[in-house]
């Protein structure tokens, strides 16, 4: 597994053809998943091991990329801990009581043997799905501190995320106690699929965007590392993502990271001016191609590998996820035109 391209990559070293996974590479755009979900709730799907693996191998199946990402979500672990969430369709995750005061926080279940026992179907699932997988291998993951808590504050999705920038400011030692219990909630989610078989790990900070840099520092960098550091004696590579932050890019990493997601709003070239030197890059082909024609799409995709070809690694991905009403023959295509290109060095 260490010499699978994926984790070439992630360590520096240029393996020699693109390497490509795919954000939300499984789910709603494949035929096959919506027939083997049908009837199971989400969440549910997700402690069913057998689905999870099923539903993680799949878009590996299909369209030959390099890596499976675990069938999870970010929500997960809270569901896990006992936390009343579901994901309503088309929506996202919901909240039943919304986490807004100190009593609200003191009401949180502890994390501790009991919880990490009740990981015990994601174990599971890793372990059905590695198998499955064989010599591909599978990045685990898990919600950075301020996504997972900005939908645990607001109650479910939200664009601004108001209520939790204005915890933040009026309540910090609130908004600390509830970021360090996510962190926990998370790296210990982390950590289980690492021991499980996991060959890397991505934290998604989703919308730490919405962060000015000083925020970010004060506030939530401390707190994303304290998840990855559940994971740092461990000899895996962890990427870190969010979407809209190109001004956090160096903050972030940072945080205990050793590679960086980008998203399409960053060229990878600019990305690259702003971290240091020799640090992995992930992305960032912007999902819309896979709505144009096959030129524009492949011309895009030389875009991307040219602007990542300077990088010391360059995982190929979507600028941010697979969009449900995507062709799956599309994505399929796209793999295989990345793979029959070399990696150009610059
Ligand atoms: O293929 C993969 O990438 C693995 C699976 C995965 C899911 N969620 C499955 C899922 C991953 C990596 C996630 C992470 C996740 N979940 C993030 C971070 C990544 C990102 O997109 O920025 C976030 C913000 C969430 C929260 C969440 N869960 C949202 C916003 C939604 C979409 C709601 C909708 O219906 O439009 C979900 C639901 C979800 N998570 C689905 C899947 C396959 C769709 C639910 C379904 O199929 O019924």
């Amino acid at each position: 597994m260490g010499d699978s391209s994926l984790l070439r990559e992630l360590r520096g070293e240029r393996a020699d053809t693109p390497t490509v996974w795919f954000m939300r590479q499984a789910g709603r755009s494949l035929p096959e998943y919506r027939s083997l979900r049908e009837g199971t709730t989400m969440l549910d799907s997700c402690v069913r091991p057998d689905m999870a693996a099923e539903i993680t191998v799949q878009p590996v199946r299909r369209h030959q990329v390099d890596a499976g990402i675990f069938f999870s979500d970010i929500v997960v672990p809270a569901r896990i801990a006992g936390l009343g969430v579901e994901i309503k369709p088309g929506v996202g995750p919901v909240f039943d009581h919304p986490i807004r005061t100190e009593a609200d926080v003191d009401a949180l279940p502890p994390l501790d043997d009991v919880y990490d026992a009740a990981l015990a179907p994601i174990r599971e699932a890793v372990g059905l799905t590695v198998a499955e997988l064989g010599t591909t291998p599978l990045i685990g993951f898990a919600g950075a501190p301020f996504t997972v808590a900005s939908y645990m504050v607001e109650g479910g999705p939200s664009r601004d995320h108001l209520r939790t920038r204005a915890l933040m400011r009026s309540q910090p030692e609130v908004w600390a106690r509830l970021a360090a219990w996510v962190a926990e909630l998370s790296g210990r989610f982390l950590r289980a699929q690492v021991l499980a078989g996991a060959s890397a790990v991505q934290l998604f900070d989703s919308w730490v965007g919405a962060l000015s840099e000083d925020m970010y520092v004060s506030s939530v960098q401390p707190h994303s590392a304290a998840a990855l550091a559940h994971v740092a004696d461990l000899p895996v590579p962890r990427i870190h993502f969010g979407v809209g932050a190109a001004h956090l890019l160096s903050p972030m990493l940072g945080a205990g990271a050793t590679a960086m997601g980008v998203d399409h709003r960053l060229r990878l070239d600019q990305a690259l001016d702003l971290l240091p030197a020799g640090t992995p890059v992930q992305g960032n082909i912007d999902p819309a191609v896979l709505f144009t024609s096959e030129e524009v799409r492949f011309a895009e995709a030389r875009a991307v590998l040219a602007a990542g070809s300077a990088a010391s690694g360059h995982v190929v991905n979507l600028g941010h996820g697979v969009p449900p009403d995507a062709d799956p023959q599309v994505l399929t295509d796209l793999v295989s035109f990345l793979h029959e290109q070399g990696t150009a060095r610059a």
